[in-house]
């Protein structure tokens, strides 16, 4: 079987390679660097399925070019699906699976590095002293003992931070619209305005869908104590950023650290250092000293990138074999 995979970065090539050759019948992998759209869909020509990345964009119009292509599989490397319209997907007879947790440790893990280097400063700190500055001013941070971790979303990667945040004693409270013992087993679980109002530091969990677009706008953000952290590892859209801005401007909002956002398609993957960047709002919020930007590399660690490998070839082996999927989001 052809697959064209989609936003290939030459550690995606790496990981994929590795593990295609542990395969019975390996595939015939076909890597662009481009993302997927509706002016590169025809790289997919003659192949039977496809393997994207998180802004691959698989809206009806990119859908149906697939389908005359003769595409019949589209392959996550990711968890969260917002950017695939799955009902048009569904309609099309597609069958679309995922990579639902690879080391959601990894990116719990990398939510406590964004929360530890926006609170002592390392960043700021390692710059300073490479110039011979040993100053601390503008170092002050805050002990995190005692303080209070709000979770959004107390899924797998949620209940992971959960755990790293009760080992420095911190008070877990939790948010989550599903009502589960081991949610509670990890924290007080409290709704929306209650987390926000307790919390020294808001970590966001939950996948993005249409209802939940702007989880945190300009009324969320007034709920939260002005001191507050706000940190983002899941996707940009759950954040207002406009929102956020005027809240970080006004002094409403303590700090942000974020790993996503959402603007992030044309930025994002890509090596920008010598082009004039467009968007005036990443540019915003890269004026401030209390705001802490990158990539979207929480889930970036060896572990979780030769899950993500197997996963996916265990969901293509469910096409090329016709056998049930069980990471199938929509089933054929
Ligand atoms: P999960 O499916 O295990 O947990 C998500 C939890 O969010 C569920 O318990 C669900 O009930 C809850 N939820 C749904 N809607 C909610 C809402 N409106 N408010 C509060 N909670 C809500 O997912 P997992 O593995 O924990 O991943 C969470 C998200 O992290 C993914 O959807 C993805 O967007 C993001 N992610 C980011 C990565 C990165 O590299 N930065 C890597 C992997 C995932």
């Amino acid at each position: 079987m052809k697959i064209a995979v989609f936003s290939a970065q030459a550690y995606d090539k790496y990981f994929l390679d590795e593990a295609n050759q542990r395969q019975a019948e390996p595939f015939n992998l076909v890597y662009q660097q481009a993302s997927l759209s509706l002016q590169t869909v025809t790289f997919a020509q003659g192949c039977d399925a496809i393997c994207i990345f998180v802004n691959d964009l698989l809206d009806a119009p990119v859908l149906d070019a697939l389908k005359i292509l003769g595409v019949r599989g589209i392959f996550l490397r990711c968890a969260g699906f917002n950017n695939v319209d799955l009902k048009a997907a569904d309609e099309l007879g597609f069958l679309v699976a995922r990579v639902p947790a690879y080391s959601p440790e990894a990116v719990a893990e990398y939510t406590i590095a964004l929360i530890m280097t926006l609170n002592r400063h390392t960043h700021r700190a390692y710059n300073r002293v490479r110039e011979g500055n040993f100053m601390l001013d503008g170092l002050l941070g805050m002990t995190l003992h005692e303080k209070t971790f709000g979770i959004i979303g107390m899924g797998k990667i949620g209940r992971a931070v959960a755990k790293i945040a009760s080992g420095f004693g911190c008070e877990v409270l939790g948010y989550d619209p599903m009502v589960s013992p081991e949610f509670a087993a990890l924290g007080e679980m409290v709704d929306l305005k209650t987390l926000l109002a307790r919390s020294d530091i808001v970590t966001l969990h939950c996948p993005l869908f249409e209802d939940n677009r702007h989880l945190i706008n300009a009324e969320k953000l007034h709920l939260m104590k002005p001191e507050a952290m706000l940190i983002n590892t899941s996707r940009g859209a759950l954040i207002d950023t406009r929102a956020v801005i005027a809240a970080l401007k006004s002094r409403r909002l303590g700090a942000l650290a974020i790993d996503v956002y959402e603007q992030e398609g044309p930025l994002f993957f890509q090596d920008r250092s010598s082009d004039i960047i467009a968007d005036d709002v990443f540019q915003r919020l890269m004026t401030f000293p209390n705001v802490l930007v990158t990539g979207h590399q929480g889930f970036f660690t060896i572990e979780a990138m030769r899950e993500i490998a197997d996963v996916t070839f265990q969901n293509l082996n469910c096409l090329a074999n016709e056998t049930n999927c069980p990471n199938a989001i929509v089933r054929t």
